[in-house]
């Protein structure tokens, strides 16, 4: 899981606080500029799952740097645009960098979940580029269908369409069903 600069620093902590440690191996990495908005949007700090390590920018000495681990999937949450077009790019020269592009070249499952607004055409044209290179966009777009009544809530709608796409079950948003036709 990689943390980045955009605004959003509660989807990422409603991820955390959704992910068992026990059941899955996971591991953090933060953008400088994402402890900039941390210290903004969290005040508190960031709350890690006990045993989750968190992982410098610049060491390589990571296990997630390289196809020959098989980890199943990475989620950049909150995704800046800046970190999303580096990706975009085949710009490596970070840890996230750098394990993000491990996942596209090895077909595994890389979920970005930007936030911007309004796009630009670069953002859209971004946006094509991650698709055709088997990237999953999901962009942190709340729904309200549910009628969340907190903030937390809100987010939670996010969040809960990124444990979806992990494949880690969750009960954090009732589903929509359709009211049954009345005859
Ligand atoms: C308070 C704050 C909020 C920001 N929100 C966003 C945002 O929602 N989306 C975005 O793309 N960039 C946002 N930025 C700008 C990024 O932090 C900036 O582009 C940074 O270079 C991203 O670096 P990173 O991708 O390495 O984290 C925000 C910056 C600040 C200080």
């Amino acid at each position: 899981m990689a943390i980045t600069g955009a605004s959003g620093a509660l989807y990422a902590q409603r991820l955390l606080d959704n992910l068992d440690p026990t059941a899955h191996e996971i591991h953090v990495v933060i953008s400088n500029y994402a402890h900039v908005v941390l210290a903004q949007e969290l005040p508190e700090g960031l709350r890690l799952p006990p045993g989750v390590p968190t992982h410098g920018l610049k060491s390589m000495n990571v296990p997630f740097a390289s196809g020959s681990n098989p980890f199943d999937a990475m989620v950049v949450i909150p995704c800046s645009m800046g970190t999303l077009g580096r990706i975009a790019h085949g710009f490596s020269e970070d840890v996230l960098l750098r394990a993000a592009d491990v996942m596209l070249k090895e077909r595994r499952k890389l979920i970005l979940v930007p936030r911007e607004t309004p796009l630009s055409l670069v953002h859209v044209r971004n946006f094509e580029l991650l698709l055709l290179a088997g990237a999953i966009l999901l962009p942190a777009n709340p729904s309200f269908y549910t009628r969340p009544q907190t903030i937390t809530g809100v987010v939670d709608t996010v969040v809960a369409r990124v444990l979806d796409h992990l494949g880690v079950a969750h009960n954090l948003v009732a589903r929509w069903q359709a009211e049954e036709e009345k005859h």
